[in-house]
């Protein structure tokens, strides 16, 4: 697997020190909170579980999983919900999970949804953010790295569904995908 990356952008260990740091803060600015950590499948999962960790106040989770409509030459905009929510936040401090935030639209779509359920509060935590990708106006109040427009995998981040298993995030090599 490792001789398919091309670099590794973010190692481990600095994995470790933001997501410990991301942890932290969400924990003092949702002190008294009704906190609910919303994944968003599957691609949050590493993060979430590993960030999950370092909050040290109560909090439950959630996952919803979702896929693009349509062809990636024609992006609508639309995104089609695979699987909604188990538990209603209506009234609840609500913090949406992302691995990385690229176009835009995944998240833009999903905060306008989960806004329609009522929640006492939503913010966003993206691991990566790609800004030069973006399509829709949409910042996440919590972001761990900035990222270059190259396709990024491990950590949760896949390709074809494979690598996510890879403890850092590295720049996936051309010839894997060429
Ligand atoms: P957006 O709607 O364009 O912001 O897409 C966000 C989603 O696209 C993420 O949740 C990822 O699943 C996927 N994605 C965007 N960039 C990458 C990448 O570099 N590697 C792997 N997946 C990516
Ligand atoms: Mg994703």
């Amino acid at each position: 697997m490792r001789e398919d990356i091309k670099e590794i952008i973010i190692s481990e260990e600095d994995l470790k020190v933001k997501v410990k740091e991301l942890g932290t803060l969400i924990s003092e600015n949702y002190k008294g909170k009704d906190l609910v950590l919303v994944g968003i499948l599957k691609g949050s999962v590493i993060f979430m579980g590993d960030l999950m960790k370092e909050i040290y106040i109560p909090c439950s989770m959630d996952f919803m999983a979702v896929s693009s409509y349509g062809n990636a030459t024609k992006s609508s905009g639309v995104v089609k919900i695979l699987k909604d929510l188990d538990f209603e936040i209506e009234g609840k401090d609500v913090i949406i999970v992302e691995d990385i935030i690229d176009s835009g639209v995944t998240l833009n779509y999903l905060k306008e949804y989960l806004v329609s359920r009522k929640p006492n509060s939503l913010e966003i935590v993206a691991l990566l953010d790609k800004p030069t990708g973006r399509r829709v106006d949409i910042t996440a109040k919590y972001v761990g790295f900035k990222v270059p427009d190259e396709f990024l995998v491990g950590y949760g981040l896949d390709y074809a569904e494979k690598y996510r298993n890879l403890p850092f995030v590295g720049i996936l090599n051309e010839h894997v995908y060429k």
